[in-house]
């Protein structure tokens, strides 16, 4: 299994399943040319079966997108194959995703079908896509409620069938850690060591993160996931949470990612700009509060050392220095390392105090106290 886990950027598809999400074509096209700058492996440009607009903005995708896959999102339909065809013409390395439901509630309740018919549809859509497509990934739909007779059948027919990759989505994010690392540990030794095994995890009981990181441990080689977790209900899994475990913990998972990390944070800032989906301030990675230091003994021992408090700098993804915040809980050193960086010299330890308590005094309701303000509190009182 090769080392690197590569990365498949579904932002401009899942993401775009986002409530209130709609990215036009120059919003894609934007996040994809930054998506290629970044280097992730694979973008999933959108689901052609949308409308005739969705297909024009995934052919401007595609045409931006240089020395990695375009993929896409169909149905197990030969009507929607030939519309991923037209989508990816213009694709340098396109990719047809063919999704079907496998469990046995969606193949009752969704298709009314039974399961042997459901089997007939992907392996005829996947035959046929693998003539138009270099590369096609068959996704188990609800894959984590599933028996696993089942789920076994059904990868390995569509891998008959001519798929070169299997995806294992847990579609309504019910798998917890061990529990999918387990199944994707299953999966990958009945395919073996050389097809791609993707995994795409939905966070809708707060695990979608660690259930990636579970399925990298366990022989998953691509990952599925969005910028800030933007998705379908309660989102994706957070790529800039996957990439940043990756690389913080290689001591771990002694698997890397070909992404330039420091391009992270305005990747984010972009998708949330164009989705108009804000970031929560203690979002991990990309929150404003991920690198800031507030209460008074952390302000004291990142002084000291940064490593005290920090398990990484906010330079390795590209994130702005925030530091020390000055509000309620800022002490004594925290308030003299800010007054430094601003060059503000005190006359006297007096001034320093009246600062001091009138900073707190502002601060006590959890207002921050910005640099502006700081200084004019110093006009006011530290002479
Ligand atoms: O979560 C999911 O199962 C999906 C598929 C449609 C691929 O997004
Ligand atoms: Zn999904």
């Amino acid at each position: 299994m090769a080392d690197h886990v590569q990365i498949s950027d579904t932002t401009l598809r899942d993401g775009e399943q986002a409530a209130g999400v709609a990215f036009g074509l120059a919003a894609k096209v934007e996040i994809a040319r930054q998506l290629n700058q970044l280097g992730v492996d694979e973008i999933e440009a959108g689901f052609p079966s949308a409308s005739e607009a969705e297909i024009e903005a995934i052919q401007a995708v595609s045409k931006v997108v240089t020395g990695r896959r375009t993929a896409v999102l169909l149905r197990a339909l030969r009507a929607d194959i030939d519309k991923g065809a037209e989508a990816l013409k213009f694709a340098e390395q396109p990719v047809a995703t063919v999704v079907a439901p496998v469990s046995d509630l969606h193949i009752r309740v969704k298709f009314g079908k039974t399961h042997d018919e459901v089997l007939e549809m992907v392996e005829d859509s996947v035959r046929y896509a693998s003539k138009r497509f270099q590369q096609v990934i068959f996704s188990g739909e609800d894959a984590t409620r599933t028996d696993l007779a089942s789920l076994e059948r059904f990868y390995l027919a569509a891998l008959s069938a001519g798929a070169s990759m299997v995806s294992i989505p847990d579609t309504v994010g019910y798998a917890q850690p061990e529990e999918f690392g387990q199944l994707v540990a299953h999966i990958r030794a009945l395919i073996g060591p050389d097809v791609g095994l993707r995994i795409h995890c939905h966070n809708d009981l707060g695990v979608g993160v660690a259930n990636s990181l579970a399925a990298v441990r366990h022989g998953a080689n691509i990952v599925s996931c969005t910028f800030n977790g933007i998705g379908e209900r309660a989102g994706n899994a957070a790529l800039e949470e996957i990439v940043a475990a990756l690389a913080i913990r290689e001591d771990y998972y002694r698997r890397k990612t070909r992404l330039k990390l420091d391009e992270i944070y305005a990747t984010s800032q972009l998708v949330s700009r164009l989705s108009g989906v804000a970031i929560g301030h203690t979002k991990p990675i990309v929150g404003d509060n991920a690198f800031a230091h507030s209460a008074g003994i952390h302000q004291h021992g990142v002084l000291r050392d940064r490593t005290t408090y920090e398990i990484a700098s906010p330079q390795l993804v590209g994130a702005p220095e925030r530091g020390l915040v000055i509000g309620k809980h800022t002490g004594h050193h925290g308030l003299r390392a800010k007054l430094t960086q601003l060059r503000v010299d005190l006359p006297s330890q007096a001034a320093f105090d009246r600062v001091l308590a009138e900073v707190k005094l502002r601060a006590h309701n959890g207002t921050d106290i910005d640099d502006a303000t700081l200084l004019s509190i110093v006009d006011g009182l530290g002479r």
